[in-house]
């Protein structure tokens, strides 16, 4: 299995990577050590997530030198207007205490206006992602970051940025990628066109793992190949050729998720067999909330 994948670039980013969503004070920084201390090298983080100081610290407080470790931050939605990106990725990196980042995504493909309302969707800034976009390549030729990304961008989203005069490429796409919600078209055309993906909530998200893990058919490749069934799914992620982000706090899973291993055709072909095989079911989507159809 690939440990890394190359970008446009040419950097090479970590297949697997700790998630830091949902990884709360207190217990953020110590699964940050714990991954640093396994073997880990890519902390996929966001802005919003409202961790990225303890994160930081704990990067610091691991000894792992700062340019070993792959770093993703994310911008939010509500400062994608030009003059906001700047000082709120300036706040990212001080808090994360790094003067560069490896990868920065627009976090969803929706504009918020900066007016101190919660969640005003800026529906001309939300269709003209450019706009956005132009101010983080910027970002990179300030050297602020190394790569630019999205995530939650689907097809016609991607190819709505895509047709204006791009002067860097995003180098990913981060999206929910999981048995309940595999996205097989989105990944045949993300290959076809050059476009990584990243899977976020890959084991299922927070109320489904348990279920996720009981599948019988994770639970049979889990079994014929001595492994657990997180690393069974896990495994399968890197398999069909993305970056995949199991988010933990807890030590020995941390260390379990990091151990992928290449499934014979047979058990990964179960596997996506079994995910194809029923409704897709998204778990992470803000379209009603925000009173924006984000798929559309
Ligand atoms: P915890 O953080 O308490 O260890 P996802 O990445 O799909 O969103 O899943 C995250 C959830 O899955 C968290 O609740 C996490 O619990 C749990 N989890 C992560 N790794 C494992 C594992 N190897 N076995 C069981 N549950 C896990």
């Amino acid at each position: 299995l690939p440990t890394h994948y190359t970008l446009p670039s040419g950097d090479k980013i970590p297949a697997v990577a700790l998630g830091v969503w949902k990884a709360g004070p207190g217990e953020v920084g110590p699964a940050v050590k714990a991954a640093l201390n396994a073997g880990y090298r890519h902390i996929d983080g966001a802005w919003i997530y409202g961790n990225e100081l303890e994160v930081g610290e704990a990067i610091k407080a691991s000894g792992v030198p700062r340019e070993e470790i792959w770093i993703t931050s994310k911008l939010w939605n509500t400062f994608h207007a030009p003059k906001d990106v700047e000082p709120v990725l300036d706040q990212s990196l001080e808090r994360l205490g790094t003067k560069y980042l490896d990868l920065y995504l627009m976090h969803w493909p929706v504009a918020f206006k900066n007016n101190g309302k919660n969640n005003d969707v800026d529906f001309e800034l939300t269709e003209n992602p450019y706009t956005t976009w132009k101010k983080l390549e910027e970002m990179v030729e300030k050297g602020k970051v190394r790569n630019i990304g999205i995530s939650n961008f689907n097809i016609r989203r991607i190819k709505n940025l895509t047709a204006n005069p791009l002067k860097i490429m995003p180098a990913v796409n981060q999206v929910e990628l999981s048995y309940w919600n595999p996205q097989p078209e989105l990944l045949k055309w993300s290959k076809e066109n050059g476009l990584l993906l990243e899977a976020y909530s890959p084991l299922g998200s927070d109320g489904k793992v348990k279920e996720s893990l009981q599948i019988p058919e994770v639970q049979a490749v889990a079994k014929e190949l001595g492994i657990t069934p997180a690393q069974a799914y896990i495994s399968w992620h890197v398999q069909r050729g993305t970056v995949v982000l199991p988010k933990s706090v807890t030590p020995s899973r941390i260390e379990e998720n990091l151990k992928v291993v290449t499934l014979p055709d047979s058990a990964f072909e179960l596997l996506e067999n079994a995910a194809a095989s029923h409704e897709p079911v998204r778990s992470v989507d803000p379209s009603k909330s925000w009173g924006v159809d984000i798929w559309k």
